[in-house]
């Protein structure tokens, strides 16, 4: 009897590595895609070149949703722009809160989880001119703005975070005097910082009164801060890093979850004038000469751990013209991610930094604001012609995949 010829199909090898439900996508915010923001301190008191018509997202929202949806995403994380929702104190804008009632309908019918940000930077002037947040009836104005969001529009929010990168904001607003208001005080910028915790606690309070099962968090900017050598005092300045950057950032902080946003390997020792100083970045830089260090994430991630609360990537991203960098980028942090998770961190999602080029906050005079391209999706700002970028095709690939091939 001729020998029945066996073919064993050889099965493709998936890798689950990421949980049943992970959230793939790709994160914006209001001023810097939407265009139009007529009243925001950015746009009327800035020196260092505005956003203007940005990425016209305010109209476009549809078309860019429906390319996100056909990469295969799964959830978007935008932002609610204030000083078009409360454009002069308790006057509020209907056409505004219709727009975004729109904007999210619009995503949670393509199927789309949706985490909305409530202050990305931006202040409406006539909070900046009573001071901004180092007055702090902000807090009561924020937290009054965050309730009129949570009434008209928290039916159709999966996830908030009240303040994004406070830590940040503070620090180049108030202390570096970078951004507007461009303040150079130490003690006053830590003022503010605490204001905005402060603002968070009340805003998640609310929002929860409201929807006692929705999650809300903040979105921190963590960097991966590494003792520069072996020695103790460099460990102490790292160790200084992390107590500002993490434990501070959660003491008495009320939230439902942790947003991680990733960018920055800091080799730290101690040094003058600042205590602790950064080494210059090494190795490959993008075009932003921040150092690419995917390894930092996974070391940030285990750091978090012991919160034991979920955590979602809010932010991750690289700004890179050529497009030659960015898919290998994605590719190598959500590598350490999914050791991570290996390892018993409990992350939830990733949200890629950016869906669009878009207005990128300038920290020197040289810079325009449109130079650096984080977009999956590629802008041009002259005619506001899309076009989807190769590396977007292959985060397409694990989005839809819910995996990533090692
Ligand atoms: C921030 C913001 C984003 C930036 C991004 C790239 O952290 O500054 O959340 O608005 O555009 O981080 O710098």
């Amino acid at each position: 009897m001729p020998k029945k010829a066996v073919t064993i199909k050889k099965a493709k090898k998936i890798s689950p590595r990421f949980p049943d439900g992970f959230l793939w996508g790709a994160a914006t915010s209001a001023y810097q895609v939407e265009g139009g923001v007529d009243a925001a301190d950015w746009e009327v008191q800035n020196v260092l070149g505005r956003a203007g018509a940005a990425a016209e997202h305010y109209h476009k929202y549809e078309a860019d949703f429906r390319i996100a949806k056909k990469l295969h995403q799964n959830a978007h994380r935008l932002s609610i722009e204030w000083s078009r929702i409360e454009p002069e104190e308790d006057v509020w804008n209907d056409d505004a809160i219709e727009h975004y009632y729109n904007v999210l309908t619009f995503l949670k019918k393509q199927g789309f989880t949706t985490l909305v940000t409530l202050h990305h930077f931006t202040n409406p002037t006539w909070v900046a001119h009573a001071g901004g947040w180092k007055n702090p009836k902000t807090i009561t104005d924020f937290a009054g703005y965050a309730a009129k969001i949570a009434v008209s529009l928290g039916h159709l929010v999966d996830f908030w975070v009240t303040i994004n990168e406070p830590s940040v904001y503070a620090l180049l607003s108030h202390m570096q005097g970078i951004w507007p208001p461009f303040q150079k005080n130490f003690l006053g910028g830590y003022r503010v910082y605490m204001n905005m915790l402060k603002a968070h606690n009340k805003a998640y309070e609310i929002i929860k009164g409201y929807y006692p099962k929705t999650q809300v968090g903040l979105a921190q900017n963590i960097p991966f801060n590494d003792p520069a050598d072996e020695s103790g005092s460099s460990k102490l300045a790292a160790r200084l890093s992390d107590y500002f950057s993490i434990t501070r950032a959660f003491q008495g902080v009320r939230q439902d979850f942790i947003g991680l946003n990733y960018y920055f390997h800091n080799r730290v020792k101690m040094g003058l004038p600042k205590i602790v100083v950064s080494l210059p970045a090494q190795g490959e830089l993008s075009d932003k000469g921040w150092e690419i260090y995917p390894q930092g994430i996974y070391e940030v991630l285990k750091k978090l751990k012991k919160y034991r609360k979920p955590i979602y990537i809010t932010e991750n991203g690289i700004a890179d013209a050529t497009d030659a960098k960015r898919a290998k980028f994605i590719m190598d942090h959500l590598k350490f991610v999914s050791r991570a998770i290996k390892a018993g961190v409990d992350v939830r999602g990733y949200f890629y930094w950016s869906l669009l080029d878009n207005y990128e906050w300038p920290v020197k005079k040289e810079e325009n604001g449109f130079d650096m391209k984080f977009g999956l999706i590629e802008v041009d700002f002259q005619t506001q012609k899309r076009k989807v970028r190769k590396s977007a095709k292959i985060y397409a690939e694990i989005c839809k995949s819910n995996s990533i091939e090692t």
